[in-house]
């Protein structure tokens, strides 16, 4: 990996140091340049007209898509964000009164949200899985989970509070023995680790651009295995996702794009889909070994402050760090870091409720170094935080 070249690329570390690529990371160059040079063509031409003159490109991006998570082309549909993305599968799935839903502890809220809007809609159960000794998924209790009345699996790859990976592909191993639809929230693992959908088993992922991606904001995409392209069918539907055939009938798309709607953001999806051949140039492994690395250094040094807790859960741990320092506020450090020119974020328990109700959690500190980070960023994080002290 080429870091010199990656950080010269990287315009916004020329204003400070960014240490949140679990929020919204900082996009490389050519990644702004196909948004900004889309919209420029827009303006200058008519955004049909620049829709229709870049159409080889802006169909390119299903292939990108496809190529990142080792999916078809025709299993990809591009959405506005994970949320969008996650609820457009799970809201079609058919689930009635009696089905049971298995999820985690580190479930993300807005997926939680969800089951609880079909909890009372449509009178489904959900099973929570408990963590294992770690603080993982315990894979054979939710093996013992399972019943006749298991109608989905919906688990979070790596929560939004910290540096857990849970273990997807043993996951997805369960869920093809019993014949259960699996739906894999990889919204904080795409970017930062290879995935592969054919090795994690899952029938639906989805994910957002901007994360560890370094995508534009207001970008995701949802992964449906195509066999499922036979039976679902989007909860809404439009004159994109299924064209009428005459007046009193329509026939929906053969693909996973029946999930989308007419009208979107093509400067995005221009800058998304050099997001993900950026990525795939420089190497999801070698990206996942960089970032895993700096963020396991810096958990050292981070562990050396007095009073910080480090509070990541798991035995493999990736790129996001929570903690605590005891007599910081984190919003105010947030905020004190934020004017030194440094990013770090927090993590709310209202995002996984059921995880920060468990282990009771403040607010806590979350930093998530990227792979275009060095050690000087970190070590002037830490001097930082040290000030504060
Ligand atoms: C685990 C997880 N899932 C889903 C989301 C939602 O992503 P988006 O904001 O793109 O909808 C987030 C965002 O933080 C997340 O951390």
């Amino acid at each position: 990996m080429d870091i010199e070249k990656i950080r010269r690329e990287t315009p916004g570390l020329a204003h400070g140091i960014h240490l949140m690529a679990s929020g919204s990371s900082l996009a490389p160059q050519p990644v702004i340049d196909a948004v900004m040079q889309f919209l420029e063509l827009e303006a200058r031409i008519g955004g049909y007209e620049a829709h229709a003159q870049q159409a080889e490109m802006l169909d390119g991006l299903y292939d990108s898509v496809a190529r990142l998570i080792g999916a078809k082309r025709r299993e990809i549909a591009i959405l506005s964000n994970a949320t969008a993305a996650w609820g457009q599968a799970f809201h079609a799935l058919p689930l009635k009164a009696g089905d049971r839903i298995i999820t985690c502890q580190a479930e993300y809220a807005a997926n939680y949200v969800a089951f609880l809007q079909r909890q009372k809609r449509d009178g489904i159960e959900i099973d929570v899985v408990p963590n294992d000794e770690s603080g993982a998924i315990d894979v054979a209790a939710l093996e013992g989970l399972i019943s006749e009345q298991t109608a989905l699996i919906a688990i979070t790859w790596v929560p939004t509070n910290g540096g857990l990976v849970n273990p997807a592909a043993a996951v997805g191993a369960i869920a093809r023995k019993y014949d259960i639809p699996y739906l894999l929230d990889a919204c904080q693992a795409v970017g930062q680790m290879p995935v592969d959908v054919g090795t994690l088993n899952c029938d639906f992922l989805s994910t957002t651009g901007r994360k560890f991606l370094r995508g534009p904001r207001g970008t995701g995409f949802l992964y449906l295995r195509e066999k499922w392209l036979d039976s679902l069918e989007p909860a809404a539907l439009d004159h994109f996702s299924a064209p009428l055939v005459d007046t009193t009938r329509y026939a929906v798309r053969d693909d996973a794009r029946r999930f989308e709607t007419w009208e979107n953001s093509y400067a995005l999806r221009a800058g998304l889909k050099v997001a993900c051949d950026y990525a795939m140039d420089i190497g999801l492994e070698a990206i996942r070994q960089r970032a895993w690395g700096l963020t396991d250094l810096m958990r050292e040094k981070l562990a050396m402050l007095p009073g910080c807790r480090i509070m990541d859960l798991g035995v493999e741990k990736c790129a996001i760090i929570s903690f605590i320092i005891e007599g910081l506020d984190p919003q105010l450090t947030v905020e004190k870091l934020r004017s030194r020119g440094i990013a770090i974020g927090l993590s709310r328990p209202a995002s996984s409720l059921l995880d920060a109700e468990r282990r009771k959690l403040p607010v806590m500190q979350r930093i998530s170094p990227h792979y275009f980070n060095n050690e000087a960023d970190l070590d002037a994080c830490i001097a930082a935080l040290k000030e504060l002290l």
